[in-house]
């Protein structure tokens, strides 16, 4: 039997890219589709075109970063489609990369208010709803392979793809035994337009002084170059689907980035043994490890 049948899903940047994908996907499932986005245009084109497909949709005008726009999309949703069951954080932006030294403090406070404090706010408003019919749900974390690994020149990406991983990892534990199943979507390169993140730039969050660093630009490039040979966006919305049924809490679209991961882990655990073999740690040795279920 079909999960997602006449249940709501609330979907942040759905106006395109990989949140249109994720709608569609869902809305294929028969689910209700609420679109929130700060693109007006976009927005409209998205809803005409799920609508088209018979997927009932409410899109809403929203700035992730501000509650008020969560609360707003929040009361919305209710008042059209009566209970919420999915929250979908996809909305984010990249900053151009640079090394440390040219960090641009306004592209930081951009990048953390969307990608990281857009999903805290995102589950401050939805969560609730989620919880208070007792069906259960589902929340779905855009991070990206950026969560699994630090990429060079681009510390503040990382850094808000890092901590929506962790986030991830911490309420699905906490929201099991309200059976919402948390999701953290890791993809690599996918061919969307984030590579042109600064077109829905907010007023407040632009550098007016900013001259274009040229030292940065070729890297940029490399950027965008990645961004345009990557996978569909549908490709992703359909796995989100197929991970979803096999209850995955980090969700892969990219299978050659494994040894990424391994890596990782690998350099991780080598690290251990070597604390393990400190003798300045010998006395803490056999202590229990914290585990949280
Ligand atoms: N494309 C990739 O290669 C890739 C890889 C890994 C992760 N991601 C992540 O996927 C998510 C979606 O990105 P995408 O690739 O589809 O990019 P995109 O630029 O095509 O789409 C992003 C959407 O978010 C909206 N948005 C931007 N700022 C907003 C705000 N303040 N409030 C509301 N909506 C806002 C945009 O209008 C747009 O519709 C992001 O979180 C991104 O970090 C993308």
């Amino acid at each position: 039997m079909n999960n997602y049948k006449n249940k709501t899903a609330v979907i942040s940047g759905g106006a395109e890219g990989i949140g249109f994908a994720i709608a569609q996907a869902m809305g294929e499932q028969g689910m209700n589709i609420v679109l929130g986005d700060i693109d007006a245009a976009q927005l409209k084109e998205a809803q005409a075109k799920l609508e088209a497909q018979g997927v009932p949709v409410l899109a809403v005008e929203m700035d992730v970063t501000l509650p008020s726009s969560w609360a707003n999309i929040a009361e919305q949703a209710i008042e059209r489609f009566g209970k919420v069951h999915m929250l979908v954080n996809n909305a984010g932006v990249a900053s151009a990369p640079g090394p440390i030294e040219a960090t641009n403090h306004k592209d930081w406070q951009w990048v953390i208010d969307v990608n990281l404090k857009g999903v805290v706010f995102g589950a401050e408003a939805i969560v609730p709803l989620i919880k208070q019919h007792g069906e259960g749900g589902w929340m779905v974390n855009v991070a990206s392979m950026a969560g699994m690994i630090g990429v060079p020149y681009a510390g503040a990406y990382t850094a808000t793809k890092v901590a929506v991983v962790g986030m991830s990892e911490s309420w699905n534990v906490e929201l099991s035994k309200h059976n919402i199943h948390v999701a953290a979507l890791c993809p690599a390169f996918v061919k969307t337009r984030i590579h042109l993140s600064h077109r829905n730039r907010q007023e407040e969050h632009r550098d007016l002084e900013r001259k274009p660093d040229p030292k940065a630009a070729p890297k940029h490039n490399a950027a965008q170059e990645l961004v345009e040979n990557g996978i569909a966006p549908e490709i992703v919305g359909q796995r989100v689907v197929e991970a979803l049924n096999a209850k995955e809490l980090y969700i892969f679209t990219h299978p050659a980035q494994r040894q990424v991961a391994q890596q990782r882990s690998a350099a991780i655990d080598q690290a251990f043994e070597r604390a393990e073999n400190s003798p300045l740690l010998a006395d803490v040795k056999e202590q229990d490890p914290i585990t949280f279920s």
